[in-house]
């Protein structure tokens, strides 16, 4: 059965107290509107209808960033969710497989959930769940396993308020039918809004058959303020932790580590302490990532070891068994096979050779303050330590360079390069100086 998502996205967010929309504020970097669709996007979707409104232009950027199929469809006026609903219904002409209805700020929806709300056999099916304070959700109304209607907690009577089963928002039903029954809905309820809630009853009584699948409170977690989102976040970041090692990753002080959405680890990696992954890292097995290491954008092969304190920068492409020591930043690097920048470096815009070695200090300066250029070290090299790699320069296979060089133009193969002031001996100059900057001293004291 063809599926068509449908993820609402326009509301403000008020409580976020952000410039942004609410559904671009990241959790494990990545936006929690980018959950959602991930979420959706496992049912192999024929089309994802995003519904924008405030701040359209950046969820749009961002939405069709992640999935360039996704269509974005604006709401210029908040209605209501039904009123959200029905902007996809142009976009969906013609489609008759089920819908699935989303929410952009319900960001942990797991994929088994919407399997199963696929695999029921209803017309309409809502997710429902029993949190453990039911607070202002709207209620489902049961006969049996049948769903009546969903009644919203401000029009629900005492009686109604006392019903435990709360409605998640996520709905799905045959796509002609949804936009049929929306089509009928008004807003004549406690909030003057189009609810996306009132298909229910609509269905019923139109003979349609409705049901509830039942989910976690966990999984339709919604972000409303930043607590939540921190909140959302540190659930995100256990359950990624558990994965992981699940899968053969060694955490040696796991609720230390943050990871990304997208983060890839192989297995019998060892990750020390108070380690943080940015999007897009991948890391190999058999790895070391030692503590206080901070890596975003980038790939480390097997039996890498990296840090401690080190920073890997986006486009950092590091082969096997690299090392990687402390205080060292690498950026948009590719470094072969072997090689080792052990302390205190910057290695940006540049290749590395296999098995070559970078001194302590060493900085490739790749901006000339408008421009990047870039440098390239062959293999075998020996950078000497506090060496300036002025880019664009380039440093021939099994060549060196002296400590404290500036190194301005390329070195060919095999060639020590040398640039620095030569070095000037005068015999017991320092005991002079030193004598006179002692009475120079005991002048002063005796004089105040
Ligand atoms: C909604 C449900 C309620 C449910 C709760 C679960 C309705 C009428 N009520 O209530 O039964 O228990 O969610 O969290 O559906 N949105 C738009 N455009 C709009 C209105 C909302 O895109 O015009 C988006 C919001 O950005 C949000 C989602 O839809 O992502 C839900 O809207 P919200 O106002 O939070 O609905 P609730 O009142 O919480
Ligand atoms: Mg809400």
């Amino acid at each position: 059965m063809a599926v068509a998502l449908i993820i609402l996205a326009a509301g403000k967010g008020t409580r976020m107290n952000s410039e942004n929309p609410k559904v671009l504020h990241p959790i494990a970097g990545a936006p929690m509107l980018v959950h959602a669709m991930n979420a959706g996007a496992t049912l192999d979707p024929e089309h994802t209808v995003i519904v924008a409104g405030h701040g359209a232009d950046a969820v749009t950027k961002a939405a069709t960033a992640h999935d360039d199929t996704a269509k974005v469809v604006l709401q210029t006026e908040q209605l209501g969710t039904g009123h959200a609903v029905l902007q996809a219904k142009d976009s969906l002409t013609g489609f008759d497989g089920k819908a699935i209805v989303l929410y952009g700020d319900t960001p942990f929806v797991q994929p088994e959930t919407l399997q199963a709300m696929l695999d029921a056999e209803a017309d309409v099916v809502v997710l429902g769940f029993e949190p453990a304070d039911a607070g202002r959700y709207g209620r489902l109304v049961m006969d049996g396993t049948s769903l009546e209607r969903i009644v919203e907690y401000k029009d629900a009577s005492p009686i109604e308020r006392s019903l435990k089963l709360c409605n998640s928002g996520v709905i799905c039903a045959p796509a002609p039918l949804l936009f049929d029954l929306l089509d009928q809905t008004g807003n004549d309820n406690a909030s003057g809004e189009y609810y996306l809630t009132d298909v229910i009853g609509l269905a019923r009584r139109s003979g349609h058959s409705a049901t509830v699948v039942t989910c976690d409170e966990a999984e339709t977690l919604g972000v409303n303020s930043r607590a939540e989102l921190a909140a959302a976040d540190a659930l995100f970041q256990t359950r990624k932790r558990v994965e992981l090692m699940e899968d053969g990753v060694t955490l040696v002080a796991p609720e230390t580590v943050y990871f990304a959405l997208d983060t890839i680890i192989g297995r019998d990696t060892l990750i020390e302490p108070n380690v943080v992954f940015g999007p897009g890292v991948t890391v190999e097995s058999g790895a070391t990532i030692r503590a206080f290491s901070h890596l975003e954008g980038c790939h480390v092969a097997r039996g890498g070891i990296i840090g401690p304190y080190a920073r890997l920068r986006p486009g950092t492409e590091l082969s096997e068994d690299v090392r990687i020591g402390n205080f060292v930043e690498i950026k948009n690097a590719q470094i072969a096979e072997g090689a080792k920048v052990n302390h205190l470096s910057y290695i940006g815009d540049a290749g590395v050779g296999v098995k070559s070695n970078i001194g302590a200090g060493t900085i490739t300066c790749n901006y000339d303050g408008v421009m990047k250029h870039y440098t390239d070290i062959g293999s075998n090299v020996f950078i000497g330590s506090n060496t300036m790699l002025v880019a664009p320069v380039s440093i021939g296979d099994g060549a060196m360079t002296g400590s404290g060089s500036v190194i301005t133009s390329d070195v060919e193969s095999n060639a020590l390069a040398l640039s620095r002031a030569p070095q000037v001996e005068k015999p017991g100059m320092a005991r002079k100086l030193f004598d006179m900057l002692k009475a120079k001293k005991a002048r002063q004291s005796r004089g105040s």
